[in-house]
């Protein structure tokens, strides 16, 4: 007799899932930003999750949820139910560069996580504050060879994009600096626009504004092609450190178990707000790269984060 009603009761709990999956979202979501307010991952997640939540119907409340590179709110929303109604943006410091800076990372990104889709590439530039003693690129690298760490390097925490990124450079060009870290590259572009610190490799989504407004130095893009939101910025192929190529994105992941029906609606949401013309205006304004139509599936992004970690597992190594 028990067995029988473990059976009913398990064809019930089953039933009441797919009700409820069919249902979603019955209530507001929210999306876990594993950095500070302002800054890349915040400025990716808001535009998105604006149109995002005009399709789903229902508000997607963005919580920052700061710490250790990013991995505190990555290994939060890795924990939290799997109903839907707890997403979160990642990207490449968080899915990509972290289990080989964190021996204890808490979370797989691969195995904790449904993969919902990719929201938006986000070139890399190096960055400094008015002030630096140099005009070009070449110049800041013999600075940093000479000053190694007198100058101090900003990020948003070990295993963060912009840590990643940032020992990537220091370790091509031979030198160490000093790390400054913060609880993301919002908080961070505001010292290097007052002159606090003195450089750092950020997400270009965060600091087209104040290339264009004149309050940062840019002195390189770090794709093969410039970027059509900042024509003036020279690659760094152009500036002459052409082994410098690194790129970031941004994209949308489920704690693992999430009903496939409610990462189906959260990705058809995605995708239409990646069509919509206001969103991607805002998005290639501020010099992001849209995901092509074929990038735009989970499955595509669960291919590429594992392909992410392996990547930059042996990098990362190999600078630290
Ligand atoms: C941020 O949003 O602050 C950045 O994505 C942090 C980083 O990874 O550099």
């Amino acid at each position: 007799m028990k067995i029988l009603a473990k059976l009913a009761f398990a064809a019930a709990a089953l039933v009441a899932g797919s009700a409820a999956a069919q249902t979603y979202p019955a209530k507001p979501i929210t999306m876990i930003v594993p950095f500070a307010a302002g800054g890349p991952t915040d400025v990716v997640a808001r535009i998105v999750t604006e149109h995002m939540s005009r399709t789903l119907g229902q508000q997607i409340v963005i919580e920052n949820v700061g710490g250790a590179g990013g991995t505190t709110g990555t290994t939060r929303a890795s924990q939290a139910g799997n109903d839907g109604y707890t997403i979160m943006m990642g990207h490449m410091g968080t899915h990509g560069a972290a289990p080989a800076l964190y021996p204890n990372l808490k979370y797989d990104p691969s195995k904790d996580f449904e993969p919902v889709g990719l929201a938006a590439g986000t070139p890399i530039l190096i960055v400094a504050k008015k002030a630096f003693p140099a005009q070009d690129l070449k110049g800041f690298v013999d600075y940093l060879k000479a000053n190694g760490d007198k100058v101090n390097q900003a990020h948003a925490g070990v295993g963060s994009v912009s840590h990643s990124t940032g020992i990537l450079l220091t370790s091509q060009v031979g030198t160490k600096t000093t790390q400054v870290p913060y609880t993301g590259t919002g908080p961070a572009l505001n010292d290097l626009v007052s002159g606090q610190v003195d450089f750092m490799t950020d997400q270009i989504v965060n600091v087209a504004e104040q290339i264009r407004a004149g309050t940062i130095r840019a002195y390189a893009i770090a794709t093969p092609s410039r970027s059509p939101a900042l024509p003036d910025v020279p690659t760094t192929k152009e500036a002459g450190l052409p082994q410098y190529e690194v790129s970031a994105w941004n994209a949308i992941f489920a704690p693992k178990g999430t009903p496939a029906e409610v990462v189906t609606k959260l990705n058809d949401a995605l995708v239409k707000a990646l069509a919509d013309e206001g969103t991607r205006k805002r998005l290639l304004d501020l010099g992001a790269v849209l995901p092509e139509k074929n990038e735009q599936t989970s499955a595509w992004l669960g291919d590429f984060v594992a392909k992410e970690v392996a990547r930059w597992t042996p990098v990362l190594k190999a600078a630290k």
